[in-house]
């Protein structure tokens, strides 16, 4: 049942508001600012004696662990890192004892996940899932977990998905900085960011019609580019991948910062640039970066906390605290994918070549 709307896609895309709101509720601990993970089964000298994060997982999952790592970085300190879990599985990986492995899915079904856990589970790790479907075979595979609490998504691509696990690592970041050197103020400030969110969700579904207008515009590119510096980087990513899988049109994602080392060759006139400029200490790099592309003729859309002189046009997205940024620049740009890929009359649902559970290796 699409309740009204024409495709999945844009359902789920709508119903994201609501979703975060579902994985923040009961969750939230005001008295310790922190939030309780019923289902993580590591205690405070568990999460203590945790050197190393490594996150695995695949497309879009994958994605949404790069923003993870971040946060777990910036909030609980730990040197985290993402990785394709289809990589790490095949390259005999040095498993550490002291090293926390995150497993991310959101159907608990992607094979080469589920292989990736078996190893590390056979090797004596310890590891956790962030996963959306209760009971699938990851989340009964690792010792414990975040499960996301999406609800079901049919799309093949996924989009609220993305955007519920992305928030799951928030909590868990959170949780771990807060038995560690995370303070009371600094965690009462995320959790009054990440229960902003909502309200700033509907904020930015309600510019949908300003989004729709654009994608006509860039409907015609035969590629684009997308940039972002750190916490926008694993943003332009996913905003590439979303591109692709719906419309087919090409799209490349860079760190802004690696412009210069070789992709400012392909700026001209004909290749849009889709840049990631949120209102944090790298503004001014990126609004650099802006000004190389557009003295080379180059259109530019930014996605941003307020109008970009450089840019032709600027998404403005509401600011939240600053770790927590990543999550709603995203959002806007799945709905650029959508609506690039419906002016181009795409089966947007069911892409071609793709599965929504890719279950073989
Ligand atoms: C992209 C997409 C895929 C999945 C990937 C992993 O829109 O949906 O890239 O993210 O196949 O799937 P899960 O998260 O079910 O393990």
């Amino acid at each position: 049942d699409m309740g009204g709307h024409d495709t999945y896609m844009h359902k789920e895309i709508s119903e994201q508001a609501d979703a975060v709101d579902r994985v923040l509720r009961g969750r939230i601990d005001d008295r310790f600012s922190t939030v309780h993970l019923g289902g993580l089964n590591l205690d405070a000298r568990e999460a203590r004696g945790v050197r190393r994060v490594k996150i695995l997982g695949c497309g879009t999952s994958y994605h949404a662990g790069l923003i993870g790592a971040q946060l777990i970085e910036e909030l609980a300190r730990i040197p985290a890192d993402a990785e394709p879990a289809s990589e790490f599985r095949y390259r005999n990986p040095v498993v550490d004892p002291d090293t926390l492995y995150v497993a991310v899915s959101q159907s608990g079904e992607t094979y080469d996940v589920l292989a990736a856990v078996q190893e590390l589970k056979r090797k004596g790790a310890r590891v956790l899932g962030v996963v959306n479907v209760v009971g699938s075979a990851i989340a009964r595979e690792t010792d414990g977990g975040v499960y996301v609490h999406a609800g079901p998504e049919v799309c093949v691509v996924s989009t609220k998905c993305f955007t519920n696990t992305v928030v799951s690592f928030a909590l868990l970041a959170l949780h771990l900085g807060r038995i560690r050197d995370l303070s009371v103020a600094d965690g009462k400030r995320i959790i009054e960011g990440l229960r902003k969110l909502p309200a700033q969700i509907s904020e930015i579904l309600a510019t949908e019609d300003d989004i729709a207008k654009l994608a006509q515009e860039y409907a015609g590119a035969g590629s684009m580019m997308f940039i972002g510096r750190v916490r926008g980087y694993p943003v332009a990513l996913e905003a590439s991948l979303k591109l692709k899988e719906i419309s087919y049109i090409h799209a490349e994602a860079y760190p802004a910062s690696e412009l210069k080392h070789g992709p400012l060759a392909l700026i001209e006139p004909a290749l849009p640039t889709v840049a990631i400029v949120p209102d944090d200490e790298l503004l001014e790099k990126n609004r650099a970066a802006l000004e190389e592309i557009k003295a080379r003729s180059g259109p530019i859309l930014a996605v941003a906390h307020a109008p970009q002189e450089k840019a032709d046009h600027t998404i403005v997205v509401p600011k939240n605290e600053t770790e927590l940024d990543s999550i709603l620049m995203g959002i806007p740009l799945q709905l650029l994918a959508y609506h690039t890929a419906l002016a181009l009359g795409r089966d947007i649902d069911k892409p071609r070549n793709l599965a929504k559970s890719v279950t073989v290796e």
